[in-house]
C-alpha cells in the first residue's frame, strides 16, 4: 500500500533550464509515497520520459573531478574482479565511464541525443535509445549476451522499474553481473536531503527495496558499497541466484540491518523525514532573511536538479539569491527552473563583491572547498542546508 508522507509544493522538471524566465513554466506537484509492502519510496507524477530525457539534457557527468575519479576507479575494478568480455551501461551520459573501456568491449545507451553523440564522436557503440525490453532484444540479436551491465543514476528515472529489469535478465548472461548505483535513501533520511527528490527523480532506492525488486526477478545483491557521491550513494553488485560463482558479502546483510535500524521498512521513518524537511525549509528561509535584512550579497553555486527543489519548496528567489555560477555550458545564461535566477557560467571573477554563497552543489563541497580557497580567505561563507541548514 502506498502512503503519502510529503508534499514538495508545485516544482518544475529540475533540469528544464529555460534561456528566458517564463513565470508560467510547467509545474507539477511533487508528493512523496512510501509503499508498505515492496519499500520502494517514489513522487507520485510520472513525467513521459520524452519530456524530460532529450537532446537538450544538460547534464554531464564528466562536469566534476570527483565522478571521473569515482567512474575511473569503477573501471580498474570492474577489469580485475569481472574481466567482462562485453559491458553494456545504461545512461552512458558523455561516456565518463565507458572512456575508461577498450572501444570493443563497451556498448552504450543513451537516449540523450546530445550526449550520445559525444562518444558515437569517439567511435563507441552507441544506442541512442530507452532502455527496454525492445532494446535488450535489439541488442541481444546484434551481440548475443552481455556479461556486465552497469547503470549509475538511470534507473531511479525510468517509471517502469519491472520492464528495466525484465530487459537486464533477458540480455545479462548466466554468470554476468548487474552493477547499480543511485543516492542511498539512508543518507538521504540521515541529511533530511529532500532534494534528492525531484520530478525527474522517480525513486530513491534503499537496499531493502532493491532486494525486493530483485527477488521478483530471481536476482540477489552479492553486495553493497557505501559511495561518496550524490551525497551518499549506494552501489549493488547483482546476480542471478543461480549463479555461484559469487558469494554473498556480509555487507548486504549489514546494510540492510542499517535500514531496519533507522525504520525505513516502517512509514514512521518517512513521516519523521517529513517534520524534518519542513523544519529545515524553514530554518534556511530564516537564514536568508537574516544574511537580506544586513544587505549581504548571496549566490548561488551549482546549478544542481536538488537547487530547484530547494528554490522552489522554499519560495527563494532572485531577490535572495543574485544569479547562479555552474561549469556546465548547457546551463549557462539560462535560468533556475521555476525562478527568475541566472546561471552564469563559472568564472571566478562572479565570485568577487560575493559575502555567500549557496551550495547547490553541496555533494561536491569537498572539490569546491579546495577550489575557492581565495573566497574563504577573504573571507566568504557558505551556506548549505545538510544535514542542517547553516554556515560554513
Ligand atoms: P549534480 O551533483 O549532478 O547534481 P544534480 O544531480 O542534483 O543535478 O550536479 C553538479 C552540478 O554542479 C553540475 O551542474 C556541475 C556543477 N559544478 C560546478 O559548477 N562546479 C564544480 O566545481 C562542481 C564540482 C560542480
Amino acid at each position: 500500500m502506498n502512503k503519502f508522507f510529503l508534499n514538495l509544493g508545485s516544482q518544475p522538471l529540475a533540469n528544464n533550464y529555460l534561456n528566458k524566465f517564463n513565470p508560467k513554466q510547467i509545474k507539477y506537484n511533487l508528493r512523496l509515497y512510501f509503499d508498505t509492502k515492496t519499500k520502494l519510496v517514489s513522487i507520485s507524477k510520472r513525467i513521459p520520459s520524452k519530456k524530460m530525457f532529450n537532446n537538450k539534457y544538460p547534464y554531464k557527468s564528466s562536469m566534476s573531478k570527483t565522478m571521473q575519479k569515482s567512474f575511473y576507479n569503477l573501471s580498474v575494478e570492474i577489469k580485475k574482479k569481472f574481466n567482462p568480455n562485453l559491458l553494456l551501461e545504461i545512461g552512458s551520459n558523455d561516456g565518463a565511464l565507458i572512456k575508461n573501456f577498450d572501444k570493443n568491449k563497451v556498448i552504450g545507451v543513451e537516449p540523450c541525443s546530445n550526449l550520445a553523440k559525444i562518444t558515437k564522436k569517439k567511435g563507441f557503440k552507441i544506442y541512442d535509445e530507452y532502455w527496454d525490453f525492445n532494446l535488450s532484444k535489439k541488442i541481444k540479436k546484434q551481440f548475443n549476451k552481455v556479461d556486465l551491465i552497469y547503470s549509475a543514476n538511470t534507473l531511479t528515472h525510468i517509471s517502469n522499474l519491472n520492464d528495466v529489469f525484465r530487459s537486464v535478465k533477458n540480455l545479462l548472461s548466466e554468470d554476468g553481473v548487474l552493477i547499480i548505483e543511485d543516492p542511498s535513501l539512508l543518507e538521504c533520511i540521515k541529511k533530511s536531503s529532500y532534494d534528492q527528490f525531484y520530478n525527474e527523480h522517480i525513486y530513491v532506492f534503499s537496499a531493502l527495496s532493491v532486494r525486493n525488486l530483485m527477488n521478483k526477478f530471481d536476482f540477489e545483491i552479492f553486495d553493497i558499497k557505501n559511495l561518496s557521491t550524490h551525497g551518499g550513494s549506494l552501489r549493488y553488485y547483482i546476480k542471478r541466484k543461480t549463479n555461484k560463482k559469487f558469494k554473498i558479502k556480509s555487507s548486504v546483510k549489514l546494510q540492510i540491518k542499517n535500514e531496519i535500524k533507522f525504520k525505513l521498512n516502517k512509514i514512521v521513518a518517512y513521516n519523521k523525514f517529513s517534520v524534518s524537511a519542513k523544519k529545515s525549509k524553514n530554518e534556511l528561509i530564516n537564514i536568508f532573511n537574516n544574511l537580506k535584512s544586513s544587505n549581504k550579497k548571496i549566490i548561488g553555486y551549482g546549478a544542481t536538479a536538488k537547487a530547484t527543489t530547494i528554490l522552489n519548496f522554499c519560495a527563494l528567489d532572485h531577490d535572495f539569491i543574485d544569479y547562479f555560477v555552474d561549469t556546465t555550458p548547457d546551463k549557462a545564461n539560462k535560468y533556475m527552473p521555476g525562478k527568475k535566477i541566472k546561471i552564469l557560467k563559472y568564472n571566478k571573477k562572479f565570485l568577487n563583491n560575493v559575502d555567500y554563497i549557496f551550495l547547490g552543489a553541496w555533494n561536491f563541497q569537498k572539490e569546491i572547498f579546495k577550489k575557492e580557497k581565495d573566497f574563504i580567505k577573504r573571507g566568504g561563507k557558505f551556506i548549505t542546508h545538510v544535514p542542517i541548514p547553516r554556515i560554513i
